[in-house]
């Protein structure tokens, strides 16, 4: 029976993409598949606790017992995630956000011209977990992810400083057998005080040694 440690403890995860619109009909996204984020929130709720998903597109099915919010675009997922972590203890961000939206989403379909190239303008998305870390009340523990395809930990270590984060969860992108898509994944866990290698394993079974991992220093 599985372990039911975590009551009483509230947990937020963000997971999948985002999709952010051109006009009607198209967007710009990525390749996330939601996969890890989803493992996270199986896990947690397995192990008692109040689990809020908050999910880009993905074709996924909600693991019992898990409040999930549905977003397209980064504004959307900042908003909900925003409203969530100020009720949370703990806040994972597992989504790939992605870094910029079109600058003005056209109301009608573009239309294909003579020219052969055409411009898109983006702007900045905002950076969601950076924000819940800089919650000046009502912070919870936040723990990032950091996909990487070189020098792996040391932009992790970086991220982990920039976004004043309380932990992250580098991984190794440029390897087609984990990460992105895949269902294995290998994380190495970075906090202030040391690490921890999670060597390659199903994410599920990844998922609960990391929940497991973070509530031991959220009580800490
Ligand atoms: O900077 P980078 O995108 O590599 O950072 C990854 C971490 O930051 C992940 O935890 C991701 O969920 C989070 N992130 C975010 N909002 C963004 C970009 C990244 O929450 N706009």
């Amino acid at each position: 029976s599985p372990v039911k440690n975590l009551q009483g403890l509230r947990i937020t995860i963000t997971a999948g993409p985002t999709r952010e619109a051109i006009d009607p009909v198209r967007y710009i996204s990525n390749h996330s598949s939601g996969k890890m984020g989803f493992a996270l929130a199986q896990a947690a709720a397995a192990m008692g606790a109040e689990v809020t998903l908050i999910s880009g597109p993905v074709q996924l099915t909600t693991p019992a017992g898990v409040t999930r919010i549905d977003v397209q675009s980064a504004e959307q997922m900042h908003q909900a995630a925003l409203s969530a972590a100020v009720q949370s203890d703990i806040f994972i961000g597992c989504a790939a956000v992605a870094d910029y939206r079109v600058a003005e989403i056209a109301a009608d379909k573009l239309k294909k011209g003579a020219e052969a190239e055409m411009q898109l303008t983006l702007v900045k998305n905002p950076d969601i977990i950076a924000a819940v870390a800089a919650l000046p009340q009502q912070r919870p523990f936040t723990v990032g992810f950091a996909a990487e395809t070189r020098n792996v930990l040391e932009y992790a270590r970086q991220k982990l400083l920039n976004k004043r984060l309380d932990m992250i969860c580098a991984n190794d992108v440029s390897a087609s057998d984990r990460g992105f898509n895949s269902d294995d994944n290998a994380l190495s866990v970075i906090w202030r005080g040391g690490e921890l290698d999670l060597p390659k394993a199903p994410k599920q079974k990844l998922a609960t040694q990391l929940i497991t991992l973070i509530s031991e220093h959220y009580k800490n």
